[in-house]
């Protein structure tokens, strides 16, 4: 039987913003997120929020430059490697957009791509190091969830290179015409963060 690691209490959390909308739905489901991740884990910590069109990366140019060397060819990734390798916890929050993620936080997905590359052409088993899960946070104006299903499947390829993985996932769906049921969200992030504990919980006994 292989020997469970055990791992260590999340501390840091990060979450890609995916909205350009400061009080939009997105917004509203990472503030539940968050007062809860203060009232259930870490009243002290701060959680790191990145916003995707703040950002502003530029989109992958497939240029091979990461097949041989580790890295991108561009600089403005550099924060985002900094903040990946840092996460115990990782949220990617976001609006569907025409079924799947908005230009700028695709464009982050995308960079990804040099993990892959440090991964199957440089022989980097880890190209992130530290262990995370991962949570996805999306709203939605229609009652049509596709795009949010769609959108969780690029998530798990991508999650798979950041060393993360996929727990849950809280959708806000008809954001277009029904108000947000904040409660209803918070009551969700607070279940997400309890079932973590449980999952850390027992893995640190095992
Ligand atoms: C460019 C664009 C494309 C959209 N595409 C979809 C879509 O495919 N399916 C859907 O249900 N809602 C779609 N919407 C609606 C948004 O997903 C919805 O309003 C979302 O909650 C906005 O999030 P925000 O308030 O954080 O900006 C789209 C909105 C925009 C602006």
């Amino acid at each position: 039987m292989g020997e469970t690691k055990k791992r260590r209490e999340p501390k840091n959390a990060l979450v890609l913003m995916g909205s350009p909308r400061p009080k939009g739905a997105t917004a509203a489901l990472v503030d539940c997120f968050v007062t809860q991740w203060h009232d259930q884990m870490r009243p002290e910590d701060p959680v790191q929020i990145i916003p995707a069109y703040e950002a502003a990366l530029k989109p992958c140019i497939h240029c091979g430059y990461c097949k041989h060397t580790q890295g991108c060819t561009y600089d403005d990734f550099i924060p985002i490697d900094r903040a990946f390798q840092d996460a115990d916890l990782l949220v990617v929050a976001s609006p569907v957009f025409c079924l799947g993620f908005p230009a700028p936080l695709k464009a982050i997905l995308d960079r990804t791509q040099q993990y892959y590359e440090a991964k199957f052409s440089l022989g980097i088993q880890k190209p992130v190091k530290r262990p995370k899960y991962a949570l996805f946070l999306v709203t939605f104006g229609s009652s049509d969830s596709r795009g949010a299903a769609m959108m969780e499947e690029q998530l798990r390829l991508v999650f798979h290179l950041l060393n993360a993985r996929l727990e849950h996932t809280i959708m806000a769906r008809n954001t277009d015409t029904l108000p947000l049921d904040r409660k209803g969200l918070e009551d969700a992030c607070q279940g997400v963060l309890q079932d973590f504990k449980t999952k850390m919980n027992a893995t640190n006994r095992g």
